[in-house]
């Protein structure tokens, strides 16, 4: 008797603390108005695309367990969808963005609500246009507090600063596409990088808008780093400061220090910096960690931390002293950028796959299509071919009629096949000097099926085919553990047996080592069309990705669910 009233006092103060758990989940309902909007930078004035006329655009800032229903409307002259980066839309594919992959691009004068819930993730995500090249100036940070009462794995500073990398053309980005599209040359590489859309001291005419961020002495802040450039891996640095990474796409870290990270397009990294030096000025940098054999944008941005107390000069030339600078790795500094990633570790124990049920082996790469008439003026890329990419020899064309995903779901052939190879359909020395003949890829629109519930593998190859290069490879709709990573081919009977498989760290978006190959994990427990790609925009472009189709499962919270009734038509 005694033990029942104690078992029903405890499930009351148990049913107590869930509802209000559930009172306290929000719904953020927002509109975002996708608008061009005069933005002045390198002395030069650009419609830009935005949203609400931001730029950057607005931080969302929500907790786990939220509901947002964000309402895109689009009052621009092209075509756009907008990507909650990292979010892992569970069964609710139509919320996730890619165009011709989930949904229909929102035509100029439509709108589209995305609905959607966070389900068990906490951190630092972002969100961006998934439309050709307009994330260029689209997109802005997603923060995800932890529930009410919920606490972080360290002790969590009282502020927080949102660090947006980015990448600026002194032109229209849709022209740069266009131009690199016709030529089927590489794009123009950007004028500037930039600091919460500032490129900041370095450059022409942007002294007035450098972004300063004020602290105390001795307060200790968490910089949310978000790489949202289009192109480019970059190394940050803050000037004789230590950097404590904490956190990586969302998913806690064990923290260790450094003075620079490299962060690739798509990855977010938290770092934790206290103000323990000299009062004064010291300049937070980013710029390029160029791991290709290729033209890279290498100037430098700037932001400036500044102590509340830093002296000033007196008299003649008064005013604030010089920042110092950041001490930054080489252009082309692997081992730096390499031996950061390497110490990356799941803040606790992963829940990691020890069995593989498919095991994967995707090579990732450029490649070249050759032309007829190598003087036609749109095979402008090497000795008179076209730029391409892709995984297993497949470069990925996007349907235009219809999107993967709804084609998927109502059954509708021939938007695109099923036979992406599990394997390359040709075994070569992928990081060694690759024969002429293997350097031209198939177009086409594949996707690969996995069963609900699989336990998948997949080893991401770079090949050294026009370069070796560090592609940053994200997958839509999860998070996957590292397991394993390392230069030149990978070997299937040496290297799974130094896997990590208790606290690798746990991402959307990691880089292949130039030359090298990544391993990851994950349970294929979200049905749906997931995307998966290089998040460099001109690999994208030209074919760097594929699809997953996630069955559904039998269960009863284990199939897509229907499509929203405001899903854009093609
Ligand atoms: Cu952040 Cu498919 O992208």
């Amino acid at each position: 008797m005694e033990s029942l009233r104690q078992f029903s006092f405890v499930s009351f103060i148990a049913l107590l603390a869930y509802f209000a758990f559930l009172a306290s989940a929000e719904l953020h309902v927002r509109q975002f108005v996708i608008q061009p909007k005069p933005v002045t930078r390198l002395c030069r004035t650009h419609q830009s695309i935005t949203v609400n006329g931001q730029f950057p655009g607005p931080t969302l800032e929500v907790r786990n367990g939220d509901s947002l229903a964000i309402t895109v409307v689009n009052r621009a002259r092209y075509n756009i969808s907008i990507h909650w980066h990292g979010i892992r839309q569970l069964r609710n594919p139509w919320a996730d963005g890619p165009e011709y992959i989930t949904q229909c691009p929102i035509r100029p004068g439509q709108s589209y609500t995305y609905r959607f819930t966070i389900e068990d993730q906490e951190g630092t995500l972002w969100w961006h246009a998934h439309s050709r090249w307009l994330r260029a100036t689209v997109y802005g940070a997603l923060i995800i507090y932890p529930r009410l009462g919920s606490p972080y794995p360290f002790s969590m500073p009282k502020r927080d600063i949102p660090i947006l990398l980015g990448e600026w053309w002194d032109r229209n980005p849709m022209d740069v596409l266009k131009q690199a599209q016709f030529t089927g040359a590489a794009a123009n590489v950007s004028d500037a990088y930039t600091i919460n859309g500032q490129p900041g001291d370095l450059y022409r005419c942007s002294r007035a808008g450098t972004i300063r961020f004020p602290i105390f002495p001795g307060e200790t802040v968490q910089l949310r780093v978000i790489n949202a450039g289009m192109n480019q891996e970059l190394f940050f640095s803050v000037a004789n400061h230590q950097l404590t990474v904490v956190e990586t796409d969302s998913a806690y870290t064990k923290p260790f220090t450094t003075n620079v990270i490299m962060i690739g397009p798509g990855q977010t990294t938290n770092v934790l910096i206290t103000a323990n030096q000299r009062p004064g000025r010291y300049y937070m940098a980013a710029r390029a960690y160029n791991s290709a054999n290729a033209p890279f944008d290498n100037t430098t941005t700037t932001a400036i931390l500044e102590y509340v107390n830093a002296p000033t000069r007196r008299g003649r030339g008064r005013g604030q002293i010089a920042p110092v600078f950041p001490v930054l790795p080489g252009f082309n500094d692997t081992a730096t950028a390499t031996a950061f990633t390497n110490r990356l570790r799941y803040w606790k124990r992963a829940p990691v796959p020890l069995q593989v049920d498919e095991n994967l082996f995707f090579t990732v790469g450029l490649g070249l299509i050759n032309c007829a008439n190598p003087n036609n003026p749109r095979c402008q890329g090497p000795n008179g071919t076209r730029f391409a990419a892709s995984m297993n020899n497949q470069s990925f064309v996007l349907p235009r009629s219809n999107s993967v995903m709804q084609a998927y779901y109502q059954g509708t052939p021939g938007i695109f096949t099923t036979d992406f190879p599990p394997v390359p359909p040709v075994q070569f020395d992928y990081t060694g000097n690759v024969s002429r003949g293997l350097w031209q890829p198939i177009k086409g629109t594949k996707a690969y099926k996995l069963k609900f519930k699989a336990n998948v593998q997949i080893v991401l190859q770079d090949t050294s085919i026009v370069t070796p290069e560090n592609h940053p490879m994200h997958l839509h709709g999860y998070q996957f553990y590292v397991v394993g990573s390392g230069f030149g081919n990978f070997n299937p009977r040496t290297d799974p047996a130094r896997f990590n498989l208790f606290d690798p760290p746990e991402r959307n978006t990691i880089g292949t080592p130039p030359g090298g190959w990544v391993a990851i994990r994950f349970v294929a427990d979200n049905p749906g069309a997931w995307f998966m790609h290089c998040h460099i925009d001109s690999h994208l472009g030209w074919g760097l990705a594929m699809v997953f189709l996630v069955e559904n499962g039998r269960g009863q919270l284990q199939s897509v669910q229907a499509p929203p009734l405001d899903l854009p038509r093609c």
